[in-house]
C-alpha cells in the first residue's frame, strides 16, 4: 500500500483574513529591502490582507499612509518611522478609531499609550557593541575614527551615535575626528567618506570608519579602495546590520566587524496583533531583538551562505 500525503500549508494561527495597514521607510538599504520582503512573505504565510505603502522616506507620505489605513478601516497597522518625533497627532488618531499600531525597527518620542509595542533593538547598545570591538581592537595606538551617520533624527541615527561615544569614552587615543550623514545609502556613504579621505591626508591619518549601517560601510569601503588604501587593514570598518554584502566583504577582508540586526521584525509584531485583537492581551511596550557581534573570526562565508534566501 502505497501511502500518499498531500502537504496542504498551514497558516499560523491569529491573523487570517484580517486587513493590515504597512507604512515602510523605502528601501534606503539591503537590510531594508530585506525587511520588507519578511513582512510580506509573512502575511502570506498567516493569511494577512497586508496593504503596503513605500513612503520613500519622507514622514509626510507616511502620515499620509496611516490616515489613508484608518479611513479603509483596517485591523491593524505597521509602522516603521523615518524620523523619531512628529508622530502625536496621526497615532492619536489611531487610537482614537481603535486601531492598534505596532512601531517596527525604530522608536519615536511619544506617550507609550498611542501604539501597542515597538519591536525594535536596542539601539544605543548595537553602537556601543560597535564601539567596544574597536576599542578592543585598537588597543593603545591613537586612532582617528569617521563616523557615517544614519538618516538626521532617526532614532538609530541618534542611539548608535550616543552608544559608539559612550564605549570610545575614557578611551583618550581614540578620538571621532569627522562626523556626518551618508542617509543610510551606499551612494551617500560612499561620497560622504571621499569628503573625510580628502580632508584626511588622503585617508592616511584615518584609523577607522565607523558607519551606522552596513550599506553605508559598503559605499565606504568602495571609496577607500579608490583612494589607494586598504578597508579593513590600512583602514578598519566597521558598522551594523549583518547584511551579505558586508559579510563578503569580511571574508576578502576588507570589512572587519558588524553587528547584526533582525529584518525579521514582523514575526513578533503580527504575534503581538494576534493576541490583542483575540482577548485583548497587551503585549510589553518593547519587544527587544537580538543584537550580535560578527568579525572576521566568525567564517563570514559561512554566515553570508546563511543569511542567503532570508529575504535579503
Ligand atoms: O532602523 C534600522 C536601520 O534602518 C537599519 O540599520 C538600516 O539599514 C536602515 O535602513
Amino acid at each position: 500500500v502505497v501511502c500518499l500525503t498531500m502537504a496542504v500549508p498551514v497558516l499560523a494561527e491569529g491573523l487570517e483574513g484580517k486587513v493590515i495597514g504597512f507604512s515602510q521607510i523605502g528601501s534606503e538599504s539591503g537590510w531594508r529591502a530585506a525587511e520588507t520582503t519578511l513582512t510580506q512573505n509573512e502575511a502570506k504565510a498567516r493569511g494577512i490582507d497586508l496593504k503596503f505603502a513605500d513612503a520613500q522616506q519622507k514622514q509626510e507620505n507616511q502620515i499620509k499612509a496611516v490616515r489613508g489605513f484608518i479611513a479603509q478601516g483596517v485591523d491593524g497597522i505597521l509602522i516603521a518611522p523615518v524620523v523619531s518625533t512628529g508622530w502625536d497627532d496621526v497615532l492619536a488618531e489611531a487610537k482614537e478609531a481603535n486601531i492598534p499600531v505596532v512601531l517596527l525597527d525604530r522608536q519615536i518620542e511619544a506617550p507609550d499609550d498611542l501604539y501597542l509595542t515597538a519591536v525594535t533593538s536596542d539601539q544605543v547598545h548595537e553602537g556601543r557593541v560597535a564601539g567596544d570591538w574597536l576599542v578592543k581592537d585598537v588597543g593603545d595606538k591613537p586612532c582617528k575614527v569617521v563616523e557615517l551617520q544614519g538618516t538626521t533624527g532617526s532614532s538609530p541615527a541618534i542611539n548608535r551615535k550616543k552608544g559608539f561615544e559612550e564605549a570610545i569614552a575614557g578611551h583618550g587615543n581614540l578620538s571621532i575626528a569627522r562626523s556626518q550623514t551618508g542617509d543610510f545609502t551606499r551612494t551617500k556613504g560612499k561620497e560622504v567618506m571621499e569628503s573625510f579621505i580628502k580632508a584626511e591626508n588622503g585617508g592616511k591619518d584615518i584609523c577607522a570608519v565607523y558607519a551606522h549601517n552596513d550599506d553605508m560601510a559598503v559605499g565606504a569601503i568602495q571609496a577607500i579602495k579608490e583612494a589607494g588604501l586598504k578597508p579593513g587593514s590600512d583602514i578598519r570598518v566597521v558598522s551594523i546590520d549583518g547584511v551579505p554584502d558586508i559579510f563578503l566583504a569580511m571574508a576578502a577582508g576588507e570589512a572587519n566587524a558588524t553587528v547584526e540586526l533582525t529584518p525579521n521584525m514582523a514575526g513578533p509584531a503580527y504575534d503581538a496583533l494576534a493576541a490583542y485583537l483575540k482577548d485583548g492581551t497587551q503585549p510589553a511596550k518593547w519587544i527587544q531583538t537580538e543584537s550580535k557581534l560578527f568579525t572576521q573570526a566568525d567564517d563570514p562565508k559561512a554566515v553570508y551562505e546563511t543569511k542567503k534566501g532570508l529575504g535579503y
